[in-house]
């Protein structure tokens, strides 16, 4: 950065030689601002966040019935917000997202039954969005890898 600045420092004070002593001998069309050292001290690096494949997969797939916060809805769908059982089974929750779910289940204390269809078709992006799920809402739950749902069975659609 330091050095950068400097450069541009100079080029600006070169500029302006230019501009002092440059006319009526034709140097000012010399002169070359090198755009591409001010471009680079311009672009500031914005850190994407490890999760944002997860989170547009949450924001077409799952948020209909998941909400926006996570939460769900009280009696249909249950929150992933602190739920008791995503945080218990992560390949589990990858299997979910991958095949569904269909039968009674209890969360945090209370019992859905409502089924959910499958909503992914990959498991790069089942985990990917499990991932997504584990650390958002308030969820502190760590990550699941490729690797650990390698025995996952992708039914038949
Ligand atoms: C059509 C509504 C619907 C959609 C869309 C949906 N779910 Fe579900 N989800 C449910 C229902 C209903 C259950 C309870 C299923 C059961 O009883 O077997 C559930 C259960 C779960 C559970 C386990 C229970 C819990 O709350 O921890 C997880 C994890 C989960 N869903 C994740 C997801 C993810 C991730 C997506 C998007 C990729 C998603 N769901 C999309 C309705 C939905």
């Amino acid at each position: 950065m330091k050095k950068l600045t400097f450069v541009a420092g100079s080029v600006a004070g070169i500029a302006l030689l230019t501009a002092m002593f440059g006319c009526g001998g034709g140097a000012e069309t010399k002169t070359q601002v090198p755009v591409e050292a001010v471009k680079t001290e311009a672009a500031v690096q914005v850190a994407e966040s490890p999760y944002a494949a997860g989170e547009k997969i949450y924001k077409e797939k799952c948020i209909v019935c998941h909400q926006a916060n996570g939460e769900g809805i009280p009696g249909a769908f249950p929150p992933l917000a602190q739920s008791d059982y995503l945080l218990a089974d992560k390949v589990r929750a990858v299997s979910q997202a991958l095949n569904g779910s269909s039968h009674e289940i209890v969360v945090n204390g209370k019992t859905y039954n409502a089924p959910m269809p499958p909503q992914v078709n990959t498991k790069e992006e089942a985990v990917a969005v499990i991932n997504y799920v584990l650390n958002s809402f308030g969820n502190n739950g760590g990550t699941v890898s490729l690797e650990e749902v390698k025995d996952v069975v992708i039914n038949p659609r």
